[in-house]
């Protein structure tokens, strides 16, 4: 009797696991959600994901249309596929949609409260947004620290050279570009270069921030079924307390050692605010405002603009190195421009980017095909929605493929795939920016939510790359094969080449 019931119940249990992949999930109650692949029982359509999320959701938009359904485990998540669908996101449904998904990883050390990126669209998020684009990176701010840039850029070229006198094989320049823009953010927000690229603490640092990175970019099965959260199986979380402990241990020093400065130190800063004194400044408006900034918040947000700035720029600078060496005539044309406008023993600074159109268009392209937060920061909905037609429930996470976004052939009609910058000189999409008013073409997004680094950006991307074509001519490796070299990528919470580039400078001014 028992051996019949065990069967039986067997029976059931193979039945429904067989026939939910075959059910339909198109509507909530009366509902309609949007379309989107059958899901397994409990796993819903995780297995859908793949290794490459953003590539594989972009080629279910050929099946399903602009706006795609997934179930991740228990979580209800949309994703948006095109720049028709982005538009109407940004400019008819961002304040639904304003809100941020926190992950496991994000929640180690408290991370997730004191963060902008991640906060609630509340009074904390509003007061460190303010002081971030007021304080820090207003234009007039960024003008006037334009001296510190150039200075860390210098640096970077002279550790290059020296690199490229050392290494019988190529130079990992992202690493450079990194250490460069840790120095640049550095200065800013306190006034001091943290390292050299000897620094034992500095190479601590960019470890550990490599770990946040991949840590934070990985799929948990913590945040698809909560109820794993106690038992960490992929041992993400403790993979994140480790290098999030350590990055947040320097980061901490650096506050303390502002603290603690003599007087003297504390004089010369008088004379040059910084941003650390605005932080340690800040007081609320004794109203709906937060009265001061904690200790750990401040940490937090140190180490926020450092893990915002650093490793999207130098992704960004190695993409668009690795695209040029490949491409010998853009290349050229990108060398001959900044000749002609520099001078050829002339130095790139930032005042000349407004008359080098074809770098300009080499960043866009770059960030194009290669945008380093492929699905933007994954927003959430605030309260039920009604988007395209589609009723979307609250707390649905919403993911914005930039990455598919921009290689909508709607939109970038010619040859979508290809690295061509041309294409933002001439024709249709000349015009096209990423200030977040183009919704084909949002490497940065756009609405309420959009970076907040986009001016400091926008000239530290193009005041790197016109110095590393200036200064150097690029060539690969011996090793490696223009034609068959490594284009995969690799997705952490930003995505960076899979094979690092290794390219050999010859110094050329
Ligand atoms: C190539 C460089 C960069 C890229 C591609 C980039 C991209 C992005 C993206 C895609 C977002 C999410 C936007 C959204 O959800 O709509 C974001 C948010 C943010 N970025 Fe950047 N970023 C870069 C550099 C920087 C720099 C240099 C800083 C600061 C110094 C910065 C600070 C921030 C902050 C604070 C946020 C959170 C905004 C919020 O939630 O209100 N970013 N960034």
């Amino acid at each position: 009797m028992e051996c019949s019931w065990v069967i039986f119940l067997a029976f059931i249990v193979m039945s429904f696991l067989l026939i939910m992949p075959h059910l339909r999930k198109g509507t909530s109650g009366h509902r309609r959600l949007p379309p989107g692949p059958p899901g397994w029982p409990v796993f819903g359509n995780t297995f859908d994901l793949g290794p490459m999320p953003h590539r594989s959701l972009a080629q279910l938009r050929h099946k399903y249309g602009d706006v795609l359904w997934l179930k991740l485990g228990a979580i209800n998540t949309m994703v948006i596929l095109s720049s028709k669908a982005a538009a109407e996101f940004f400019k008819n449904h961002d304040l639904s949609f304003v809100e941020r998904t926190v992950t496991e990883t994000s929640r180690v050390y408290g991370y997730h409260k004191g963060s902008v990126a991640l906060a609630n669209y509340g009074s904390y998020w509003r007061v460190m947004r303010r002081l971030v684009t007021v304080e820090m990176l207003v234009n007039k701010r960024i003008r006037e620290t334009a001296f510190l840039r150039r200075k860390c850029v210098d640096d970077m070229l002279l550790w290059i050279e020296e690199e490229a006198g050392k290494a019988n094989c190529g130079v990992h320049v992202a690493r450079f570009v990194f250490l460069m823009t840790f120095n640049l953010l550095g200065n800013l927000m306190l006034s001091k270069d943290l390292f050299g690229p000897d620094s034992e603490e500095g190479s601590e640092f960019f470890v550990a921030m490599e770990g946040i990175m991949e840590w934070g970019g990985h799929a948990n099965m913590s945040d698809i079924f909560p109820w794993l959260r106690r038992l960490d199986p992929q041992g993400l979380r403790r993979k994140m307390e480790r290098d999030m402990g350590k990055a947040m241990k320097i980061a901490s020093k650096f506050v303390k050692e502002r603290k603690n400065s003599t007087d003297q130190q504390y004089v010369e800063r008088e004379r040059k605010k910084d941003f650390l004194d605005v932080l340690l400044e800040y007081e609320g408006n004794g109203n709906d405002e937060p009265a001061k900034i904690s200790d750990d918040e401040l940490n937090i947000f140190i180490l926020e603009i450092f893990l915002a700035g650093s490793e999207t720029t130098s992704s960004t600078i190695e993409w668009a190195l690795t695209e040029l060496i490949r491409s010998p005539k853009a290349m050229n044309k990108a060398k001959t421009e900044l000749t002609q406008v520099v001078g050829p023993n002339g130095k790139v600074e930032e005042s000349d980017i407004e008359k080098l159109p074809y770098l300009q268009a080499v960043i866009k392209e770059t960030l194009r095909l290669h945008p380093p937060i492929p699905f933007l920061v994954p927003r959430r909905a605030k309260n039920d929605t009604n988007f395209m037609g589609y009723f979307i429930p609250k707390n649905t996470q919403v993911f914005v493929n930039a990455w598919a976004i921009g290689r909508d052939p709607d939109v970038w009609a010619d040859e979508p795939m290809c690295f061509k910058p041309e294409r933002f000189m001439v024709g249709p999409n000349s015009s096209t920016d990423y200030k977040g008013q183009h919704f084909e073409f949002i490497p940065f997004g756009a609405g309420r939510r959009m970076c907040a680094g986009v001016p400091l950006a926008h000239r530290v991307l193009h005041l790197v790359l016109g110095s590393l074509l200036h200064h150097f001519d690029w060539e690969l490796d011996a090793s490696v094969d223009v034609e068959t070299m490594d284009m995969k990528d690799r997705l952490g919470i930003t995505v960076r080449k899979f094979e690092p580039l290794l390219a050999i400078p010859t110094k050329c001014i």
